[in-house]
């Protein structure tokens, strides 16, 4: 791989320790993926706070901590701060609600102190897995490296940035070197169309927007999709359900829709040229296939937890929620849990929502969320969604029934403790 001259100082350990062993690990990975250089990067988004996991040796600080898991190191290397702009995803604990998670308190105090070494080091608190939605917006052709599958198909593809599905060590390279292997995503040819979708139903709710996501990424897997014949505009919501979808059943990292996403206004300009390797379309039939696949587990129709924010939620979704809600209660036997960003929760909190949603018996929670976290109330045995990419995990991490359907059926299901969703 050829490297710059500031790369090639870092390789050489002019800027010490810590990021020689990062510009090592870029380059190695990028020597395996192909990839002829780096490119520059200035938004880095990684999941690098600790947290105590069974089966992980014991750490000698945090110093060793980041050395180890984040940069691959046997040595404890001292850590500076970092230099590309960074920000921390989803984490393991709900800074509010860490008891209802059943985080004793050494762990809440580690985690605690993680976070302060990380803030010291100079990344930023998201704690979410849409930074896009509290500030760290890429723009068109920004190069980026972001770990979450669900984030980074939606700066790809909705805002034009620039992103590969990174890894914790090539993220917390990033971040100490600003420098990320110039492969996949980053390069023009490879953000051009393969497959082609064309919708023959409409697309209009959320839960619609989850099907056919969820329909998309089974279809082409790894590819570059191109949604054609999508006669309403999608909203964020919207986008943020389809994209974690296609990302979950397959492992899409960039679509196209004409007239909606950023790089293409029409199909011929999405494919640029591109040879179409298959097509699909999305009818009636599929739409009821795939409505069955995501409700395969679901048998009990009494509900524990109704899980809503997955991913985390926009504060229209927690407006719409509030208002679906309309004063009634939760059900004794269930309980109804909303995951957001915590600066909407904040908002959340100052407009009236956290009440509304505290005296309906609703728990509105931040920073985590039930799959990142692996908690869920104590004997929970059947969950219900509106999140194709949480109906996804739960059942196979958590070893739980699920129930997929809209966020209205979601809200039922909470007021009434049963699931009664069906396929409109
Ligand atoms: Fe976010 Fe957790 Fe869903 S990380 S996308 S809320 S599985």
């Amino acid at each position: 791989m050829k490297l710059t001259a500031d790369e090639q100082a870092m390789l050489d350990g002019k800027e010490g320790p810590a990021v020689q062993k990062a510009m090592e690990l870029l380059v190695k990975y990028g020597e395996a993926l192909g990839a002829e250089r780096l490119v520059d990067t200035n938004n880095v988004c990684d999941a690098n706070v600790y947290s105590p996991t069974p089966g992980l040796p014991p750490f000698d600080g945090h110093d060793h901590i980041f050395s180890q898991m984040s940069l691959d190191s046997d040595e404890i290397l001292e850590i500076p701060k970092v230099k590309a702009f960074s920000c921390q995803l989803i984490g393991r604990m709900d800074s509010r609600h860490w008891r209802l998670q059943g985080i004793d308190q050494t762990t809440h105090d580690l985690i605690l102190e993680s976070e302060s070494y990380n803030a010291a080091h100079g990344i930023q608190l998201m704690n979410t897995c849409t930074p896009y939605q509290i500030g760290n917006v890429p723009v068109k052709g920004e190069h980026c490296a972001w770990m979450e599958s669900s984030a980074v198909v939606y700066i790809n593809s909705v805002l034009g940035a620039r992103s590969n599905v990174e890894g914790r060590e090539s993220t917390a390279a990033a971040m100490l070197t600003g420098k990320i292997p110039y492969w996949g995503y980053h390069l023009e040819s490879e953000r051009r169309g393969t497959h082609y979708v064309t919708i023959e139903v409409p697309v209009e709710s959320f839960m619609d927007w989850g099907l056919l996501g969820y329909f998309v990424g089974q279809a082409v897997g790894d590819k570059v999709p191109v949604i054609d014949n999508v006669k309403n505009s999608p909203n964020l919501s919207k986008l943020k359900h389809f994209g974690a979808a296609a990302s979950t059943s397959g492992g899409v990292e960039m679509y196209h829709i004409p007239g909606v996403t950023a790089e293409a206004r029409t199909v011929e300009e999405a494919f640029s040229g591109n040879k179409i390797y298959e097509k699909f379309r999305f009818g009636p039939e599929e739409r009821r296939k795939v409505y069955e696949d995501l409700n395969r587990t679901g048998r009990d129709t009494n509900v524990d937890l109704v899980m809503l924010g997955c991913p985390h939620s926009s504060i229209q979704q927690i407006w719409e929620i509030c208002n679906l809600l309309d004063g009634k209660k939760v059900h004794s036997n269930t309980q109804l849990w909303i995951f957001t960003p915590h600066p909407i929760r904040e908002l959340a909190d100052r407009i009236g929502y956290t009440k509304i949603l505290e005296d309906a018996g609703a728990v509105l929670m931040s920073d985590t969320c039930p799959a990142i976290g692996r908690f869920l109330p104590k004997g929970t045995k059947v969950i219900a969604t509106d999140s194709a990419k949480q109906v996804h995990y739960l059942p196979a991490i958590m070893h739980v029934q699920g129930w997929f359907g809209s966020t209205q059926d979601c809200i039922s299901a909470a007021i009434t403790g049963r699931w009664k969703g069906e396929l409109q």
